[in-house]
């Protein structure tokens, strides 16, 4: 067993923007390598936070405070990392994680106006102030939301599932996400790398790969 501690990847972006493609291809090519990887995404990633991820995503859901919400998804967040991520990381694996605290800065802080500093103290007292060794920003704009909209109507028609809430915003909300997402990454450009979502899966794919390698498993050699 090595006693390397593992390396963290989050994937952030605006919903519909194509970061759970992304991720599972990084994984594959992590896989491949002979790494072990771990993959999870936020709200969810274990038993407790899937049944908070319910509330949180169903459309149903009616009259959740900003506030609420936001404790909602630390609530996640800190079973997650206390019960997946630590663990892992522990054990030198790689851990993928679709969404981490950027998300609540971007969606609750921008979108919904509660501002960056409540969510960032979040983070230190909830999630002992963890930090992603790499995150991947995909950039899109609002339109890529009406699509995913479009997907979760698909999947609620069929009765699949239901976890269109926040798919539902206005063009406005998602300006705002967008508008924090970009000054996450002016703040912390040694840790977020911006992608732009619009080219081609491969076309992404190649420039996160770049991305990884010159950032995570050039430090990992050097560790
Ligand atoms: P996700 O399953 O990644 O949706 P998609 O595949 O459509 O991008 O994320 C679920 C939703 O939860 C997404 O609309 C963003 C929102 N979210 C927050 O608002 N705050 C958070 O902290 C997290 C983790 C997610």
């Amino acid at each position: 067993m090595t006693s390397k501690r593992g390396k963290f990847i989050t994937f952030e972006g605006l919903d519909g923007c194509g970061k759970t493609t992304q991720l599972e291809k990084l994984a594959t090519v992590l896989k491949r390598e002979g790494h072990d990887v771990v993959i999870t995404r936020e709200p969810g990633g274990t038993a407790i936070g899937e049944k908070i991820r319910a509330v949180l995503l169903d459309s149903r859901t009616a009259g959740l405070a900003p506030l609420a919400e936001l404790a909602l998804m630390f609530a996640s967040r800190a079973q997650q990392i206390h019960q997946v991520i630590l663990p892992a990381l522990k054990q030198g694996k790689f851990v993928l994680c679709d969404r981490f605290t950027d998300s609540s800065e971007a969606y609750q802080g921008g979108g919904r106006q509660l501002g960056s500093k409540a969510v960032l103290q979040l983070h230190k007292v909830l999630c002992g102030d963890l930090q992603p060794d790499l995150t991947i920003l995909m950039i899109s704009d609002a339109a890529t939301v009406h699509r995913a909209r479009k997907r979760e109507d698909r999947k609620r028609d069929a009765g699949k599932s239901d976890e269109g809430r926040f798919e539902m915003e206005a063009a406005e909300f998602f300006d705002r996400v967008l508008k924090a997402y970009l000054a996450i990454a002016k703040r912390k450009p040694s840790r977020v790398v911006k992608v732009n979502a619009g080219q081609s899966i491969a076309a992404v794919h190649h420039e996160i790969m770049k991305a990884f390698r010159k950032r995570v498993l050039a430090s990992a050699r050097n560790s």
